[in-house]
């Protein structure tokens, strides 16, 4: 949780989706080089079983090439184009698998807040955690889901990783399940947030933190801010690092 009198936490979401191709190692260098400590990724396996990192559920949107990631190998994954979809000057960006982001991160800096996109099987769980704990990355790591049994299957695997329930709509009693779950964070999105300020001082109260998504206007990053929130994610976090700098001199 933040300390009294810190910064908020920027988390870059997808790395610097509008400078870079998305959940690609160019992306994760250029928020880097903005100032973000922290990367916010998508992970999902390939047909054989390898974690990649890909926001959508097909390869369409984001590569030269189509179909749901979980029916291609990871051959056929490797062969990719990620790049040239956003402009010319990234062809040949490749998606990188989780190891391979890790391991960049590893060695250029920076931590990862890691969401397991979709349902997974508790072997696609633990094939995550093998790669966090193979890279020598587990204090670098925040396991995020939407999905609770993938968390539950990750606090079963590696109960030493950091735990956040990401959230559109909020619980009825987020504080309660966030005890159920043993999260370290609640992540939930702006517009619930606002429905329910207060929550942040009752989540703190209960030991857990708040990060909120996807935050790209510096009058709403002034209201969390005011609010105490603990991070936030955004597209922007070159902007909100200038921003937050600003305030502190
Ligand atoms: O980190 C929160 C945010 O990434 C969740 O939404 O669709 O961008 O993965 P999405
Ligand atoms: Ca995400």
């Amino acid at each position: 949780m933040r300390a009294p009198g810190a910064p908020l936490t920027v988390i870059a979401h997808r790395g610097a989706p509008s400078a870079a191709p998305e959940n690609t190692l160019v992306s994760d260098e250029v928020a880097r080089r903005g100032g973000a400590a922290w990367i916010e990724n998508d992970v999902q396996p390939s047909k054989d079983g390898v974690p990649y990192v890909l926001h959508d559920t097909t390869v369409d949107r984001t590569t030269d090439g189509t179909g749901p990631i979980r029916s291609l190998t990871s051959g056929q994954l490797d062969e990719l184009d990620a790049g040239s979809w956003f402009a010319p000057a990234y062809t040949g960006t490749r998606i990188p698998t989780l190891a391979a982001q890790l391991a960049d991160l590893r060695e250029r800096g920076g931590k990862l807040l890691l969401e397991i996109k979709g349902p997974h099987s508790r072997a696609e769980v633990a094939r995550i955690v093998q790669e966090v704990r193979e890279q020598r990355m587990t204090d670098r790591v925040f396991v995020q889901s939407f999905d609770v049994p993938s968390l539950r299957y990750a606090h079963e695997l590696a109960p030493e990783l950091p735990l956040g329930l990401l959230r559109d709509t909020l619980d009825a009693d987020p504080v309660a399940l966030a005890r159920e779950l043993d999260l370290s964070a609640y992540n939930v999105g702006d517009a619930a947030l606002a429905t329910r300020p207060q929550l942040v001082g009752d989540l703190h109260a209960a030991g857990v933190a708040v990060n909120v998504w996807t935050v790209d206007k510096p009058a709403r990053w002034k209201a969390l801010d005011a609010l105490g929130v603990d991070g936030v994610i955004t597209n922007r976090a070159t902007e909100l690092s200038g921003w937050l700098s600003g305030r502190t001199g």
